[in-house]
């Protein structure tokens, strides 16, 4: 069901200087997209077979802003490959797991995901993604 960690999540004020860190250990962003549904900017960055995801606000209702607003930059989520989401979701429902969302949307890079939420995960937010990045 969940295979490796896809990538991490970091909330950041801006991707154009967040990246610098990364280039200088010899690591390249591959990509760099919006996703106006989550309202935001998002640079994937390959880590070996897992990505760093930096994540910069577009709008001051973005869920990213909120999060640099009470907590500053710094690890948002884990997300988790999963063959499939909608198994997952039924799966950690059964188990009493809370999802943040009634069903799968589309994440970043066409991936369908959901969130659980950080009480059902010892405070840690976790994007199950299912389909690549890549
Ligand atoms: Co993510």
């Amino acid at each position: 069901m969940i295979g490796r960690i896809d990538h991490i999540g970091i909330a950041v004020r801006s991707i154009a200087e967040a990246r610098t860190f990364y280039e200088a250990l010899g690591l390249e962003v591959t990509s760099i997209e919006e996703v106006p549904q989550e309202g935001v900017r998002v640079a994937m960055i390959p880590c070996g077979e897992s990505l760093i995801e930096l994540l910069e606000p577009i709008s001051p209702e973005s869920p990213i802003a909120r999060f640099l607003e009470k907590r500053g930059p710094g690890i948002h989520h884990l997300c988790l490959a999963a063959d499939d989401v909608a198994a997952a979701d039924v799966a950690l429902r059964a188990a009493g797991v809370e999802l943040l969302r009634p069903e799968a949307t589309e994440g970043a890079g066409g991936t369908r995901v959901n969130f659980v939420h950080p009480k059902s995960a010892s405070g840690v937010l976790v994007e199950l993604a299912e389909g690549p990045h890549r």
